[in-house]
C-alpha cells in the first residue's frame, strides 16, 4: 500500500461524495463539494491509494484562522495512519499560510477523532450545546494554536 496526500480536485468530487456517505450520518452532497472546489477560502486534501480516494480533510481560511470542516477516512483504511497524514497536511498548509490557529467541532461521542486531534496538539477549549442538528449531540471545540 503506498498512500499519498495531494490537493483535492474537481475530478475527485464524485468519489469523495460517495466516501462522505459511508463516513457520516449527515453527509455533504456532491454539489457541496463542487461548490467547495470553487470556494477561494477552502483548502482540501485527499488521501489516495492506487488512484482511489480513501480519505479527505479540509479547512476554510477565514481571516487567518483555519476552520476544519471535515476529516474522514474509509473504514477499511482506518488505524493505519491515514487520518494522521491528512491532519499533518492541514497543519503544514496552515503553517505555510501563516494561520494563527486551526479549530474544529467534534461530537462528544467521537473519541477516535478527539484522540487523533489531541495527538496533533489540538486542545478542548469549549463546547457547543446541541451542535448537531440530526440528534442534538453536543460538540467540543478543539483548537491548535500556532502563536
Ligand atoms: C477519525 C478518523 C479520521 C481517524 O482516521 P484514522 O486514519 O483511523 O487515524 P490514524 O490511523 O491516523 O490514527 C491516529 C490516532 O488517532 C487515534 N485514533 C484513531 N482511531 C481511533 C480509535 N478508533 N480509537 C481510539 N483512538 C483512535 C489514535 O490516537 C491514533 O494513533 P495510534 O494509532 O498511534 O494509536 C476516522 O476514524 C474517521 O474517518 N472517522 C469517521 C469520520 C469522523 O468522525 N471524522 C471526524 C469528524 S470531526
Amino acid at each position: 500500500m503506498s498512500i499519498f496526500i495531494r490537493k483535492m480536485t474537481v475530478g475527485d468530487v464524485k468519489q469523495i461524495a460517495q466516501l462522505e456517505k459511508i463516513c457520516f450520518t449527515v453527509p455533504w452532497s456532491e454539489k457541496s463539494f463542487n461548490d467547495e472546489m470553487q470556494n477561494k477560502l477552502a483548502v482540501y486534501f485527499v488521501a489516495v491509494d492506487d488512484e482511489k480516494c480513501i480519505g479527505y480533510a479540509g479547512f476554510w481560511n477565514i481571516s487567518g484562522e483555519g476552520d476544519i470542516t471535515n476529516v474522514a477516512v474509509l473504514p477499511k483504511y482506518r488505524r493505519e495512519g491515514v487520518g494522521s497524514m491528512l491532519i499533518s497536511a492541514l497543519i503544514k498548509e496552515a503553517t505555510s499560510l501563516n494561520l494563527v490557529l486551526l479549530t474544529l467541532e467534534v461530537r462528544k461521542s467521537n473519541i477516535a477523532a478527539q484522540k487523533l486531534y489531541e495527538k496533533y496538539g489540538f486542545e478542548k477549549i469549549g463546547e457547543r450545546k446541541r451542535y448537531y442538528s440530526d440528534d442534538g449531540e453536543d460538540a467540543y471545540i478543539m483548537t491548535k494554536s500556532f502563536l
